[in-house]
């Protein structure tokens, strides 16, 4: 049974007896972080795209753990050029089998620059990840609008639990994220990429009664503050 941990904004670390693997580690810098980047040890590295608020120590991480890098294939080149020695190019679509379990990269509707990066050479599609460990389905949507494509994933992936983005202004809001729930069926809905910044402030208040009524009770919603973890 994998345990989450939430480090706030997006970044998440799912944990089984065996394997840790983070998803988008942004810590320094980041306001909600409850670590630093040198107390992770993990076997992954997810990263959904190339903004500052989620590549963040990624690549750091990644050159003192020797972790398995995943991501899309031009951000992958990031860091395959950055010098991280495990590095495993993949594209919205596909999915493969780790060690530490299996991953599938879904489509987010986002912008995909990549921070620090002058040469505009590394820019790509930004995705999601669907991350399936001991038999339980997470769905980390990274940045993304509401897409009626979730309504494939929900019907395709029986999903344990959904992280969203509900910050509203770069990504969907908590409106949003109820239609989004609706279509991924999940058990548990995490929201995050919220509260962060001023641009993405929102009253989560009601969110989980109103999950619970517009799902009839079947999708439950988890406000996880950073720190807190969650046996999915
Ligand atoms: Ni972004
Ligand atoms: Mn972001």
């Amino acid at each position: 049974m994998p345990t989450l941990t939430y480090h706030g904004h997006a970044c998440f670390e799912v944990s089984t007896e065996d394997y840790t693997v983070i998803i988008d580690p942004w810590l320094t810098d980041n306001p909600q972080a409850d670590v630093g980047p040198e107390q992770i040890e993990c076997r992954g590295i997810l990263v959904t795209h190339g903004h500052a608020d989620h590549l963040g120590n990624a690549l750091a991480i990644a050159l003192r753990t020797n972790a398995e890098v995943v991501t899309t294939a031009e951000l992958a080149q990031y860091f395959i050029d950055g010098g991280a020695g495990r590095v495993y190019p993949m594209h919205i679509g596909g999915s493969h089998q780790f060690r530490f379990g299996s991953v599938r990269l879904t489509p987010a509707l986002h912008g995909g620059s990549v921070a620090g990066d002058e040469t505009g050479k590394y820019a790509c599609t930004p995705c999601g990840f669907l991350l399936d460990m001991d038999g339980k389905v997470i769905y980390h949507a990274g940045d993304t609008g509401l897409s009626a494509e979730m309504a494939l994933i929900g019907k395709r992936h029986s999903i344990a639990c959904a992280l969203l983005p509900v910050g509203g202004n770069y990504t969907m809001d908590p409106d949003d994220a109820v239609e989004a729930v609706l279509m991924l069926k999940p058990k548990v809905v995490i929201p995050m990429h919220v509260n962060t910044f001023d641009t993405i402030r929102q009253d989560l208040s009601g969110f989980p009664a109103t999950v619970k009524t517009a799902t009839k009770g079947k999708t439950t919603a988890v406000l996880l503050k950073p720190g807190e973890t969650l046996d999915v």
